[in-house]
């Protein structure tokens, strides 16, 4: 073994011997014991003085040379290379003066807002503990696509090497825009490839919309119960927001004409799946808010999150990006495919397009190249199909489940609509029961839902409810979680008196 003898693999101290290998010879390299230009013996002659299989020493030797310690020439053998200086630590913690500044009033009004803080204060409440979750907005870890993603990501860099880790365009690349406008064409919705904007996740769609439409005083319309990260965004541009209240068909026309629309300047929706009410707006109102739009001269902002998420083969209404190119419409493949992609898209009006892009690139300088590859070539293989084919009967079991147990233990003044597409569904409460104290309550039972009062345009009442999302947990668990809110929210209606004079329950202040 010449200056190798010594070195010793364990087979059971937990780590393997390929790291175990790695690590001695990194150590021996770095003190010069094995110097610079040494000659490693060949992998098959090493394995078989350690008595460990050959491929363990062959991806020991690839790790010491991604980690440079070592060259291999083809024909030649495995060289120790030039190793340089290791970089100097500090060992000592230095001893500085704890002073502070004072933070508290240097912080900009934004993170002061409303929505931000109540937002901070349940998710500090729901620490630690181990729940049933129903607020979870997001695909559970076992069904994300890992090993198919993987081979994307493995091919993108097998082919395209360096290409695929430069900045990107600030449009994002014309391949995933180009089959972005295909499947956008089947959904009735005619773009173009120079119509569509690459996002950070369709958050950063909605939060350059914001920068680029408001100012400071301007006024925003949402629906009366909308997301809680679009009231972050409008809230943080100092922009107001009215809500628009409507029913289980949408949004109010005849509120829309009473408003006084003076600095409205935008009405922002999620026509097919509303978060957290889950209304998809009907297709007659879908026309009329257009019309609106197009008298009052107010652009519509659509939001098509839950796109492709149909449980029941039956589709929504046409987009309002389909019946009118003037809208702005954002969609994005967190929750039918994989959050962490952080990729969405943008459709802009062409006037609007040219002004919102230079923005884009002043925020982040490109959405990731490699993802935007590894995406491109995952839709080309036809993987998305594939996936959406596995995980849809997976989330119609889940809203089954879940809606088999609401049926069996909800009191039954407390009741919700079908949700025929989507990750979640509305429980509707009666006045007389508070969002808030419900969260309590069926908190108290582990139960974590999404009270209506986070979802809330300013200073606004919107409908009183629960949003409580089926993806995330699997069915036998939230059969458990149904019957725990049935018990909460049993308890909470048991608490309010009936009223004697016309038999409905008064609300008694809880
Ligand atoms: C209605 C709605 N729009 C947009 C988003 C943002 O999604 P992302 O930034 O992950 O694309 C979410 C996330 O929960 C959402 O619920």
């Amino acid at each position: 073994m010449g200056r190798l003898a010594g070195v010793k693999l364990e087979d059971d101290n937990g780590i393997p011997l390929y790291r175990q290998l790695v690590d001695q010879l990194s150590t021996r390299i770095r003190s010069g014991a094995l110097p610079s230009g040494y000659k490693l013996p060949p992998t098959r002659e090493l394995a078989k003085d350690l008595n460990i299989h050959r491929n363990t020493v062959v991806r020991a030797f690839e790790e010491l040379s991604a980690l440079g310690f070592v060259k291999s020439m083809v024909g030649r053998g495995t060289f120790v290379a030039d190793v340089e200086e290791a970089p100097i630590r500090y060992t000592e913690t230095l001893d500085v003066p704890q002073r502070s500044l004072p933070w508290d009033t240097l912080v900009s009004q934004a993170t002061e807002l409303e929505t931000v803080q109540k937002i901070r204060r349940i998710s500090q409440q729901v620490r630690h503990r181990e729940w049933y979750n129903l607020a979870r907005m997001e695909p559970p870890v076992s069904l994300f696509p890992v090993e198919r993603f993987r081979h994307c990501i493995d091919h993108v860099l097998r082919t395209q090497k360096g290409k695929a880790l430069r900045y990107a365009p600030r449009e994002g690349l014309e391949r995933l825009r180009t089959l972005l406008v295909d499947q956008l064409a089947t959904k009735g919705i005619p773009v173009r490839v120079e119509d569509v904007m690459i996002t950070t996740g369709s958050q950063q769609g909605l939060d350059l919309v914001a920068r680029a439409l408001l100012d400071p005083g301007d006024t925003i319309l949402m629906q009366t119960a909308t997301y809680t990260g679009a009231l972050g965004v409008f809230s943080a541009s100092g922009a107001r927001s009215i809500g628009v209240p409507g029913d289980d068909d949408g949004p109010s026309i005849e509120f829309l004409h009473r408003l006084n629309t003076n600095r409205v300047k935008g009405f922002y929706l999620m026509p097919d799946v509303c978060n957290p009410t889950g209304v998809c707006i009907s297709e007659k109102k879908r026309e009329k808010i257009i019309e609106w739009s197009h008298e009052r001269g107010i652009p519509l902002i659509e939001d098509d999150y839950a796109s492709d998420m149909e449980l029941d083969d039956e589709l929504p209404p046409p987009a309002l990006r389909a019946l009118d190119p003037e809208v702005i419409y954002m969609g994005t493949f967190s929750k039918k495919l994989i959050p962490a992609l952080r990729v969405g898209y943008l459709i802009c009006p062409q006037a609007f397009h040219k002004r919102i892009l230079p923005m884009k690139h002043a925020m982040d300088l490109g959405t990731s190249v490699l993802i935007q590859q590894a995406l491109a070539e995952f839709l080309e293989r036809g993987y998305m199909r594939a996936h959406l084919k596995q995980i849809l009967p997976e989330y119609k079991k889940r809203r089954d489940a879940l809606e088999a147990s609401l049926t069996e233990n909800l009191p039954e003044e407390i009741t919700w609509n079908h949700p025929k597409r989507g990750p979640l569904l509305w429980l509707k409460l009666p006045q007389y029961i508070s969002p808030e104290e419900a969260f309590e309550e069926a908190r108290r039972e582990g139960v974590l839902v999404n009270p209506s009062s986070l979802h809330e345009a300013t200073n606004q009442r919107g409908p009183n409810g629960l949003r409580l999302v089926f993806l995330h947990e699997e069915p036998e668990r939230l059969h458990e979680a149904g019957k725990r809110l049935g018990q909460a929210l049993k308890r909470l209606c048991q608490r309010v008196p009936v009223s004697a004079t016309n038999g409905e329950r008064a609300f008694n202040g809880i």
